[in-house]
């Protein structure tokens, strides 16, 4: 099996060693605010607050991996009568390499390269809190000779509508325009926009050399109308560039560079900016400085600096490599990378607007950076919040810079109910989970308002956060169908089971279920006895009718269809038995003991591969308008039978709590994405994230992944492990220690930072029992239980747990 590269856990990198990999690795930079993703040849899709409205670079994830997309450098030497050109990145030009790394690391990616007797080593990233990307390039010539380089980065522009772009190539062409400003010493600054935005918005790009010529028309760069290729552009044969201020067209910004004679041994620096700003006044202030070396080796530290603050705030050591691997750098990573972008924009959804942030999924992706950045979930609750609506339901989705929100695909749907019936409930999970973790119970009577406004626009209703929580499961609540169970709406989690209106679904009642144990713990929290009350009674009937109405006989069914048929029952064709469908009630505390171990058994036998669970079995086997958009796929394929992994940490926490750390480990390891890098033909994607979904047994291509980095993956399996296997659970009073883990492992350590104090907690299993605390000592002394209180701020404090 051929091999892409490896992890250097020192450098907190996966370094990639063959360019060919299967599919295009990517690695994020910067944020939504500015940023974007770099590919591994170096190709890069950058935007500004929106990948729909405010795109920057032209990335066609679509063409062929051989394809220019969005950025590239070319260097040039003389060979004879003609230039030797070839690119770094191999893409665009694909010619032989001696060395070839990329570097995937911590909000930046480094490639290392050597072609043709350079050494190429680039380094791209953006400066936190910045609106531009640098790339930072040393060439060193290796070869020997004295070589007389010129150096060509291009950058492809977008419109900034990036729909538009695809869809009308009459406007989009005639409003694109360039032109440059020649700065101090022979710098050039290329500057872009469309015409309705040049006094608003301009784009630009420049580097910290002089260049002697530009080019801002693809056409031209490219050549022969266009029958020049990125990979061997006419324009590059001559002496210069054609300095072409383009008025309309395929805008690109390229500078050409001599670097003189570089000598065997030698190193030449040189750093691009490419970023947005609202005029060129205010672009030469900033651009100057990132000119200055220094000044970008400083930036590339703070950014180091970051990222080690957001690390640490919880770190371990467990008997198991890769899963370390996974909780010190990748996971808590990717969690970071889907709490900015949601679903918004990668290789596989493509930003072009039609979602926008998701409600559940981000309610969810904020709960996977609780421990590492509260503030910026609670900023992102805040904006979740203000896209509910007054009586309690979410919009499914938003657009982040308009605030526009709508009610997701349900609209495509004729008479198909307008709302999901889960979407609300997860921000109930993911408050609790920010007050737990921060103690910020003021929070709870911030004022915020709902989405629903009047013809001014302005909003209708405000309410408190907690207001905001009680609507929630007061929707759900009153909004119940036949059999008294919570309406499934357009759809639950489950996106693509569409059943006809007044359709009853299981997850949304154990996910009720959930919240309202939520609720019950703050109420109690907050000394509100008659909360607690009202909603342990609201709790009890809904667990009551799940129990009277959806055991199937060897697992819970998942939905009643309109007309009260079950579907998730062995009496059905297809979709016999769903995962969610015995997760989640566990989950909830609203299965019996004994129908909760005999749930998870007929998982483990109906649903289990080596590669995860399934979501479903058996596939349905073709398009049935009855149950919408999971028959569109073919079995085994993403939500129809396909191994959703999303939905596979959420089987690990259900038998963690019933105690059986073997198989809650054996579900996380099986689904390890480290653990994928020697079966990268079978797997494909990055072995460094998790995918959104894998081929399942049902389907001919067993094994392989997709939609890789945005899943809420990321999210519950960083939950399930610390807070479910390693059992290290925030709550109001302060950490709970109860691991669930395999009986073999003789203990871990953990240091994880808590309401400003870190605790350093040692957990000893010498007497292999895997479950259950007979001792913990805090900083030397007993405490009573497994609860550790919170602990003095600003100092390190010593908890020693033994297992028993
Ligand atoms: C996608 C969606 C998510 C949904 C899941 C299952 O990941 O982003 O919201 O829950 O699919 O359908």
């Amino acid at each position: 099996m051929a091999n892409y590269g490896y992890f250097d856990d020192r450098n907190r990198e996966y370094v990639i060693t063959d360019p060919k990999t299967p599919v295009k690795w990517i690695n994020y930079i910067g944020t939504l605010a500015f940023g974007g993703f770099v590919d591994h040849t170096g190709g890069a899709l950058i935007c500004k607050s929106d990948p729909a409205l405010n795109r920057i670079t032209k990335y066609i994830p679509q063409l062929p991996s051989s394809e220019f997309k969005g950025e590239t450098l070319y260097l040039r030497f003389r060979a004879g009568d003609r230039y030797q050109v070839f690119s770094p990145y191999f893409v665009p030009t694909l010619d032989r390499y001696d060395r070839y790394e990329c570097h995937v690391g911590l909000g930046y990616t480094r490639i290392v390269s050597e072609f043709h007797g350079i050494r190429t080593d680039v380094t791209i990233f953006v400066p936190p809190g910045d609106s531009r990307v640098i790339r930072d390039y040393e060439f060193t010539n290796v070869s020997g000779q004295p070589i007389e380089l010129d150096a060509v980065p291009v950058v492809e522009y977008t419109h900034p509508d990036a729909l538009k772009q695809f869809t009308n190539a009459d406007w989009v062409p005639q409003t694109m325009q360039s032109r440059v400003h020649d700065d101090q010493h022979g710098i050039k600054i290329l500057i872009q926009y469309p015409f309705m935005r040049r006094d608003i918005t301009i784009n630009y790009f420049t580097s910290n050399q002089p260049a002697s010529s530009f080019e801002t028309d693809r056409a031209r760069f490219l050549g022969d109308h266009e029958y020049g290729t990125w990979a061997n552009p006419t324009g590059l044969q001559a002496a210069e560039l054609g300095n072409y201020e383009a008025r309309r067209g395929d805008n690109i910004a390229a500078l050409l560079h001599h670097l003189g004679v570089v000598q065997p041994g030698e190193t030449r620096r040189l750093i691009t900016q490419l970023g947005q700003e609202v005029s060129v006044a205010a672009t030469l202030l900033l651009v100057r400085r990132y000119r200055d070396e220094r000044k970008v080796d400083a930036a590339f530290d703070k950014m180091a600096r970051f990222w080690d603050n957001y690390l640490t705030a919880m770190q371990v050591e467990t008997p198991d490599v890769n899963m370390n691997r996974m909780l010190n750098i990748y996971n808590p990573r990717q969690c970071h990378v889907t709490q900015n972008w949601s679903r918004y924009l990668s290789l596989y959804q493509l930003g072009f607007g039609a979602r926008g942030i998701g409600f559940r999924d981000t309610a969810q992706d904020v709960m996977g950076v609780m421990a590492h950045a509260p503030a910026e979930a609670r900023t992102l609750i805040e904006m979740l919040l203000s896209v509910q609506r007054g009586n309690g339901s979410a919009f499914h989705q938003f657009n982040p810079l308009t605030m526009i929100a709508d009610a997701g695909d349900s609209r495509e749907v004729e008479g198909a109910p307008d709302y999901y019936g889960d979407d609300h409930l997860w921000i109930v999970l993911a408050i609790a989970a920010y007050l737990k973790e921060t103690g910020d119970l003021a929070f709870l009577d911030k004022t915020v308002p709902y989405y629903d406004k009047d013809r001014a626009g302005h909003p209708v209703e405000t309410g408190t956060v907690l207001d905001h929580m009680r609507r929630a499961v007061g929707f759900t609540m009153s909004n119940v169908g036949a059999h008294g169970l919570p309406l499934l709406g357009f759809a639950d989690w489950n996106d693509t089971v569409n059943l006809r209106a007044g359709a009853e679904s299981l997850f949304v009642a154990h996910l009720y279920g959930k919240a309202l144990l939520e609720m019950i713990d703050l109420a109690r929290h907050m000394g509100d006895s008659a909360a607690a009350d009202r909603y342990t009674g609201y709790y009890a009937a809904m667990k009551a009718r799940v129990n009277d109405q959806a055991w199937d006989g060897e697992w819970y069914v998942r939905y009643f269809d309109a007309d009260g048929s079950p579907l998730g029952s062995e009496a059905n064709t297809y979709g016999q038995i769903y995962v969610n469908g015995q997760s989640w009630p566990v989950i909830a505390g609203f299965a019996t003991p004994d129908r909760a171990r005999q749930a998870l058994d007929s998982v483990y036998l109906r649903l289990n591969t080596r590669n995860g669970i399934k979501l479903s079995v058996p596939g349905f086997d073709g398009w049935d308008p009855t149950r919408g958009g999971i028959t569109t796929y073919p079995p085994g394929a993403k939500e129809n039978g396909g191994i959703f992994l999303h939905a596979n940490p959420w089987v690990i926490m259900a038998e963690a709590l019933l105690g059986n750390g073997e198989r809650a480990f054996e579900y996380y390891d099986q689904i390890n994405p480290v653990a994928k890098n020697d079966k990268i033909d079978e797997f494909e994607c990055e072995p460094y994230v998790y995918p959104q979904n894998v081929l399942s047994d049902d389907h001919p291509q067993f094994g392989l992944a997709r939609n890789s980095w945005l899943t809420g993956t990321a999210s519950w399996a960083y939950q399930a492990a610390t807070q479910y296997i390693l059992g290290i659970i925030p709550t109001y009073d302060g950490l709970r220690i109860d691991p669930c883990i395999p009986r073999c492992w003789d203990g871990f350590r953990l240091l994880r930072r808590f309401r400003g104090a870190v605790y350093q907690i040692e957990v000893k299993n010498s007497d292999h029992v895997g479950r259950g605390v007979r001792s913990v000592l805090v900083d030397g002394k007993p405490i009573q239980g497994n609860l550790v209180p919170v602990l003095k701020e600003g100092k390190v404090h010593k908890v020693k747990v033994v297992m028993g």
